[in-house]
């Protein structure tokens, strides 16, 4: 699959609780697989509105949505990613899909 985004919050709230420590924890992790990423970039967002569910990170167009995220989530993460292991089912779900539905229309969106 080619275009793959892993997006990572960078917003106030996220940030607080140590988004920039994830992003580049993860953006490491998926070095070791795929360095250049070819297979998956990965890139801040600015806000998922799910503040209170942060850190978020989203993977497009796998629309999957994790929150609350630490950085010992991010070797499963890391894994579910490069295609070596499963979603990570406890870190999804906890955002109300409606509020998930808006970020995927926005990234479906080529404006
Ligand atoms: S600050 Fe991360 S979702 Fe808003």
């Amino acid at each position: 699959m080619t275009n793959r985004l892993c997006y990572v919050c960078e917003g106030g709230d996220c940030t607080e609780k140590g988004s920039g420590d994830v992003f580049d924890r993860l953006r490491d992790l998926i070095k070791t697989f795929d360095p250049n990423q070819e297979r998956i970039k990965i890139r801040r967002y600015p806000c998922f509105g799910a503040c209170d569910q942060g850190i978020n990170v989203t993977l497009y167009p796998d629309k999957v949505f994790y929150s609350q995220v630490t950085v010992e989530d991010l070797p499963a993460i890391a894994k579910h990613i490069q295609g070596e292991g499963p979603k990570v089912d406890a870190l999804c779900g906890k955002v109300p899909p409606d509020v998930e539905q808006i970020i995927w229309d926005m990234l479906d969106s080529p404006y």
